[in-house]
């Protein structure tokens, strides 16, 4: 039992599909769920909804962030910026596999729901587990008023509007925004520097006219695109803080394109699907110039020499040595907050298989936008 949002009741005016216009709409987006939110004073975030004052929030010991699909995705994504910033242990669950295993709630364990829609049955019903057993939960929604904005302790708005598209683009951005914001203030009650603080609000302040710069190679990503809605299977590969981006990537592949996308950690390549790998199945490598990008690197040629066509999301500047492959460059920003700008490309290169594949973008087969009733 699934419940679609009525597509006539919304215009998507030049687009061929909501999704697309959904994706444009992102700069603009963005700002709204920024707007207000960012101290750049003390380099911290404002958050006035989550009700809780300095001295609470220096008292979580954990975090613990619920979420289906997508959101659960971003919520891996939100989970390593907050064990990077804050240093509280964090991690990401599919809120249908937790309120099933009867979880451990503790007091001081900041329980996060997130969620474009807020009617998600799988994550109401985890919030209300954990509200039962006495936990404190935050919710990080988009529709005002919905079911799991009523439920929760306290939250961020996405104001990301409506969002009509099965495949989340404009509301999982915000997500990520909202996460950094939250990182931030967690942060600036523990350890990190007020320097840091400024640093990454500065970096915030950049990303909604970066994810412009990457939407406007849009033309580029198209002609890629094509290429991999050609493969029936293909790797989306990242570490670390590009895993979450990976099965981002993947699962949004998956979704329009009907294409067997599968999210691997670059680093687990060769314990398994380096088996695989062929001029017949394309990688889609996560390549930031962090940390790692030379391990990261290091792994391209592997996938090279056994054939593997590859496009590699990266920044300027990195080396990729003679390793064949459709490079698409995204403006640099803070190290940590290079995940949302590496999701976009993928937002886009899902959306363009689909259409040159000639799938119904914003309905796809067995998907439904809110999943109300299990
Ligand atoms: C459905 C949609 C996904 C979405 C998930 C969570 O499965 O098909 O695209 O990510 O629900 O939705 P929510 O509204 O809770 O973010």
């Amino acid at each position: 039992n699934k419940v679609d949002i009525d597509p006539a009741a919304y215009d998507a005016g030049e687009h061929d599909s909501f999704m697309h216009k959904e994706m444009l709409e992102q700069p603009a987006r963005a700002e709204a769920v920024l707007r207000g939110r960012l101290d750049e004073r003390f380099g911290t975030g404002h958050l006035g909804g989550l009700n809780l004052d300095a001295r609470e929030l220096r008292a979580i010991k954990r975090v613990k962030i619920l979420g289906c699909g997508s959101a659960y995705y971003v919520g891996q994504m939100g989970a390593s910026l907050i064990e990077e910033l804050a240093r509280v242990p964090a991690d990401a669950e599919a809120a249908s596999e937790f309120r099933y295993r009867n979880p451990i709630v503790e007091p001081d364990t900041l329980y996060v729901a997130v969620t474009q829609s807020g009617e998600t049955i799988d994550t109401l019903l985890a919030v209300q587990e954990v509200r039962r057993k006495g936990g404190f939960v935050i919710g990080l929604v988009n529709v005002v008023g919905s079911a799991i904005a009523r439920e929760v302790d306290g939250g961020i708005y996405l104001h990301a509007g409506p969002e009509v598209a099965v495949a989340s683009t404009k509301a999982l951005t915000n997500m990520y925004l909202a996460f950094a914001m939250l990182a931030i203030q967690l942060g600036r009650v523990r350890d990190l520097s007020i320097a840091d603080g400024r640093r990454l609000i500065n970096g915030l302040t950049a990303i909604p006219g970066q994810i412009e710069q990457v939407l406007a190679m849009e033309d580029h990503l198209a002609t890629v695109a094509q290429q991999l809605g050609a493969a029936e299977s293909l790797f989306f590969v990242g570490r670390v803080r590009g895993f979450p981006v990976a099965r981002e990537g993947a699962q949004k592949f998956k979704e329009i394109s009907y294409r067997h996308a599968e999210a691997y950690q670059t680093s687990e390549l060769k314990h398994g699907p380096l088996a695989l790998i062929s001029p017949e199945v394309p990688t889609v490598a996560i390549v930031p110039d962090d940390e790692l990008v030379e391990r990261n690197v290091a792994a391209l040629h592997e996938i090279a020499a056994r054939g593997g066509p590859l496009v590699v999301i990266t920044h300027p500047g990195v080396d990729l040595g003679d390793v064949p492959a459709d490079r698409i460059d995204i403006p640099r920003n803070e190290r940590e907050l290079d995940p949302i700008l590496l999701t976009i490309p993928l937002q886009v290169l899902a959306y363009h298989a689909a259409l040159s594949l000639g799938h119904d973008i914003d309905k796809p087969r067995n998907l439904a936008k809110s999943v109300t009733v299990e």
